[in-house]
């Protein structure tokens, strides 16, 4: 993974992290981003939804505020991830084409997975098609771990629940990830890593694994 010209071309690498609530993305998002930046990789971090005006409509409904359809939900998160790519201050095209890797906390992979729950699933990748065809990640890294673990990591540090946390969803949404990589798995380069181990560890693991995955070229 040397920061090669015929290896990387001039472009930054697009990682995403995807799992469950609680499975560990954001904690591995920032360590991953320091060990990049230290291998002299310039690094931008972000996440879905957004913080622009979809972005913030979603976390209305996220926690409740405010109430909307499943069809609405899944429309409104391909809307926000399309701005979140072509933003002309801070979208991780943009990011991408000046050099910069950019590591992003969900990407479509958590659409395909929370919205067919009530949706198909080729419903989902459909409505998500200008993103996919825009840009697909370098690599995602699923950190996988139990609903009853995250469950107790959420009841453990979080004031409130949001909408989709809850045992028997997350359950679901587990099983529709691995759906989707089956899916997906001619276009796409997904890494299943166990979140369950102490962060360091999964974080070792996640350097081993995503360095090797880099160096064998893009997706
Ligand atoms: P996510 O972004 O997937 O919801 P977070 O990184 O926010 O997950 O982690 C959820 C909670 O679990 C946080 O309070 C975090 O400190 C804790 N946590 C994260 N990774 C681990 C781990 N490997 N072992 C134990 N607790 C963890
Ligand atoms: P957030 O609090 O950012 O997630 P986390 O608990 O992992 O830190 O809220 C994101 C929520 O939105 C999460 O419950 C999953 C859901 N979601 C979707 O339903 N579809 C999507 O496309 C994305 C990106 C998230």
């Amino acid at each position: 993974m040397e920061r090669e010209k015929d290896m990387q071309g001039s472009r930054g690498y697009f990682i995403a992290f995807e799992g469950i609530d609680g499975s560990g993305k954001s904690t591995q998002a920032r360590i991953l981003a320091e060990r990049m930046r230290q291998a002299g990789f310039p690094c931008y971090q972000t996440m879905e939804p957004t913080d622009g005006p979809v972005g913030l409509l979603l976390r209305q409904i996220l926690t409740g505020r405010m109430q909307a359809d499943p069809g609405v939900i899944a429309a409104l998160f391909a809307a926000d991830r399309l701005d979140h790519l072509t933003n002309q201050v801070n979208g991780i095209v943009k990011k991408i084409e000046e050099g910069v890797t950019v590591i992003t906390d969900r990407y479509y992979f958590s659409s395909y997975a929370y919205h067919s729950v009530d949706l198909p699933m080729d419903w989902v990748i459909q409505a998500n098609a200008q993103s996919s065809g825009m840009l697909r990640p370098s690599v995602t890294v699923f950190l996988d771990i139990t609903p009853e673990l995250a469950m107790e990591r959420i009841a453990a540090n979080r004031a409130h629940q949001e909408l989709f946390e809850k045992k028997p969803f997350l359950e679901q949404v587990r099983g529709k990830y691995k759906e989707a990589f089956e899916k997906q798995k001619a276009q796409e380069r997904v890494l299943v890593v166990d979140g369950s181990r102490e962060p360091q560890e999964v974080a070792d693991d996640i350097w081993v694994k995503v360095k090797g995955c880099l160096a064998r070229g893009r997706a």
